[in-house]
């Protein structure tokens, strides 16, 4: 069949289906549903109208309020989750395969909190289990850190800002970000770590309201109630290996903090 497209524009239309989850083809031939849909109905005459009332204005529901309160309604690490999943008014939600939550010790003294899920986090519905996800359990080794540690005292959590994987890894947008801060800070208030580590500029954003990682880094400061260290990226150190420097002397810092006891000061 001809589609009119060349190849590299199907290939790419192609591949941003796979992308989206679309691997397998359910029938032979393709199906055109916008020629299946039922033609719009005529307006009735004006004659005929029935004479109701007009329907009351259906009140705007605002999500970040709507997130405040389910947040605030969870007693615990699970009740939030499940609150997350059934939070309707991010549309990340339905490109996502999975809710990607937590890994690691819920109730380690260190809270990483991350950007949002990749493609290899999204198949898993764990955070930070790709490529940049295993520079950061390097990192934490180099500290005595885990996700997985033999003594529960070396432990982290890990999270990301957002629990869903954004199309194609686009930057989350101000109000994604904003509809996600309650339920982060209700994470951070039950899960309760003496330090978060900001990992990168949607993290520094959604818990700081600022950007610019590079002049935020290594300097303590608060977001969400606690002591907060913003760090580079992982991915960030993927693509720019030099930042490694910095990246250690930030991991030293918060080893530093958590000998000290992690409190302010
Ligand atoms: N990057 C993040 O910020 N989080 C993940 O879980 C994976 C990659």
């Amino acid at each position: 069949m001809d589609s009119g497209l060349d190849y590299h524009t199907a290939k790419a239309l192609l591949e941003w289906q796979v992308e989206l989850g679309a691997t397998e083809a359910i029938l032979d031939a393709p199906v055109d549903r916008f020629a299946l849909d039922p033609a719009p109905a005529k307006p009735a005459p004006a004659a005929a109208a029935p004479a109701v009332a007009p329907p009351a204005p259906v009140a705007e529901i605002d999500p970040v309020e709507e997130a405040r309160k389910l947040a605030a309604a969870a007693p615990d690490l699970e009740a939030l989750r499940t609150a997350l999943s059934g939070f309707t008014h991010c549309d990340l939600r339905r490109g996502a395969r999975n809710l990607v939550f937590a890994d690691g010790v819920a109730g380690a003294r260190v809270m990483i909190i991350g950007e949002a899920p990749g493609r290899d986090e999204d198949r898993e519905g764990r955070p930070f289990v790709g490529r940049a996800g295993q520079l950061l359990d390097r990192m934490l080794a180099a500290i005595g850190l885990s996700r997985a540690p033999e003594q529960p005292s070396d432990g982290v959590y890990i999270t990301n800002v957002l629990p869903w994987r954004p199309p194609q890894n686009r930057d989350p947008t101000p109000q994604e970000i904003a509809m996600m801060v309650p339920f982060m800070r209700r994470h951070v208030e039950l899960a309760a770590p003496d330090i978060v580590v900001l990992m990168g500029n949607i993290s520094c954003q959604a818990g700081l309201g600022q950007r610019g990682i590079t002049r935020l880094r290594g300097h303590w400061t608060q977001a969400y109630g606690a002591p907060a260290l913003p760090m580079f990226h992982p991915a960030y150190l993927l693509r720019k290996p030099h930042a490694k420097r910095e990246a250690w002397a930030d991991l030293l810092s918060l080893q530093a903090r958590l000998r000290d006891g992690g409190q302010d000061g």
